[in-house]
């Protein structure tokens, strides 16, 4: 049997993912607490990686993993040519535009200052409605730009919706949902499908209870 392997996005959606495996009983070899960043599994024949989110999208595209367990936003956020093959359901979020509370500024027939993590996503929602921008590529706590007057509005993911609150700005807009998303090499798809099959109707199964 060939071995398959697996790139898990450091942060929550690794995490989860490790709960999701474990439970599938294939996780055992993983332990996110060490700093080790390769898991093998050689009863399974699985090997896991363990990398930045951005990076689960380059490991797959360049088919040195064959499978990666990455967020929509990531996907969308890079040009990449991979399968998204199975929405795993768990890192439920979406992306909004939002602003200062109150103010709902949006539509300006000048340009619109975005800050945001997500230049690419943001460009293409904003020029799809012919809204031109400016983008302020931010790496984090985006919600501060527009208090500081360094942005008009942001582009980000919201979950709860407690850092909009604490930082008095409000969604103006739904853009759309994201979750977590099984993703395939375009080559291992064909070549170990049923494999990726077999993990896939897994992966179903524990998502029906
Ligand atoms: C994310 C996101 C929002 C927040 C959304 O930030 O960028 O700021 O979480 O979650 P909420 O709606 O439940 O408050 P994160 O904590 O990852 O930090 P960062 O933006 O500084 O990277
Ligand atoms: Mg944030």
């Amino acid at each position: 049997m060939d071995y398959i392997t697996i790139a898990l996005s450091k942060g929550r959606i690794g995490k989860q993912a490790d709960n999701v495996f474990k439970k599938i009983g294939l996780g055992d070899c993983i332990d996110l607490d060490s700093r080790k960043l390769i898991f093998k599994d050689d009863i399974n024949k699985i090997n896991y990686i363990y990398v930045k989110p951005s990076d689960v999208v380059t490991y797959v595209e360049k088919g040195v993993t064959d499978l990666g367990i990455v967020g929509k936003d990531t996907i969308l956020e890079s040009d990449t040519n991979v399968y998204e093959i199975f929405d795993l359901g768990f890192g439920k979020c979406k992306f909004s535009i939002a602003g200062i509370k109150g103010e709902k500024i949006y539509k300006k027939d000048d340009i619109l200052k975005v800050a945001t993590k997500y230049p690419e996503i943001a460009k293409k929602y904003f020029n799809e409605r012919q809204q031109k921008i400016e983008i302020i590529k931010l790496n984090g706590s985006v919600e501060l730009a527009p208090l500081v007057g360094l942005s008009d509005v942001i582009v980000d993911l919201v979950e709860t919706g407690n850092t909009l609150k604490a930082n008095g700005l409000e969604v103006i807009e739904d853009m759309f949902n994201i979750s977590a998303r099984l993703i395939s090499n375009r080559v291992s798809y064909r070549f170990k499908f049923d494999r990726i099959q077999n993990i896939i109707k897994s992966l179903n199964e524990n998502m029906e209870g």
